[in-house]
């Protein structure tokens, strides 16, 4: 089994690694019947794209506007027009669920004397609410935005920006952990020893940057510390 060795700090991301992003249109998903799902799928796609069109455009929008407008998007791709369903799937997003193993598995990572931190796109409040509401801020130390610098993941300033936090100088004594394929390689090829986590069975995407490991959820992670 590997082991990573000689971690100071385990670095999350937070949408699609530690919160479940499809909770809201599953929520609504009986009101908004059969297209929910493709709905909720193009919704994250367009959130990403947007976040690093933007980063190369040089025209920083905060994740909250970006996620507003990846959701106009693909509700009028579908032809939904409802207003009300639109503020209902924002107001959920703020709240999102974390994935089940989650608190425990935080917890086993702390066990082992290792700082936490989420580094993500998501803005400040955004981030406060979520890691509330999911009964996770006592897990981490550190909960740090892309605001802070201005761009999105996966620009090398983000990656750099926790560590001048984490006030840790030795790149591959952090462990970085991804449910995004390409957040995960971004990280890697930065330097840090990443972890993907592959909930649904995704490959890796062809881009520079490996994962030291793969694993399937969460609770294997403290094992690997
Ligand atoms: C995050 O930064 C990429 O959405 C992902 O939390």
């Amino acid at each position: 089994m590997t082991k990573l060795e000689g971690m100071r700090a385990c670095v999350f991301d937070a949408y699609g690694t530690l919160f479940d992003v499809h909770g809201p249109l599953r929520k609504l998903g009986p009101e908004i019947g059969p297209k929910a799902e493709e709905i909720s799928r193009l919704w994250r796609q367009k959130q990403l794209e947007y976040t690093w069109l933007r980063s190369l455009m040089g025209v920083h929008a905060d994740f909250w506007h970006v996620t507003g407008d990846a959701l106009d998007y693909a509700l009028e791709a579908h032809g939904v027009t409802e207003t009300g369903l639109r503020d209902e799937l924002m107001t959920l997003y703020l709240k999102l669920e974390a994935y089940p193993e989650v608190k425990e598995a935080l917890q086993a990572v702390k066990a082992k004397s290792q700082r936490t931190a989420i580094l993500s796109n998501g803005s400040p409040s955004m981030l406060d609410t979520a890691v509330r509401s999911a009964g996770l801020d006592r897990l981490f130390d550190m909960v740090l935005s892309v605001e802070d610098v201005g761009i999105y993941k996966p620009s090398r300033r983000v990656y750099r920006h926790a560590m001048q936090k984490l006030q840790i100088h030795d790149v591959a004594s952090v462990c970085f952990v991804s449910a995004n394929s390409w957040d995960a390689q971004a990280a890697a090829q930065f330097g840090f020893q990443a972890v993907r986590v592959d909930r649904f069975g995704l490959k890796d995407d062809r881009i520079p940057g490996k994962p030291r490991v793969v694993i399937k959820d969460l609770s294997e992670l403290a094992g690997l510390i």
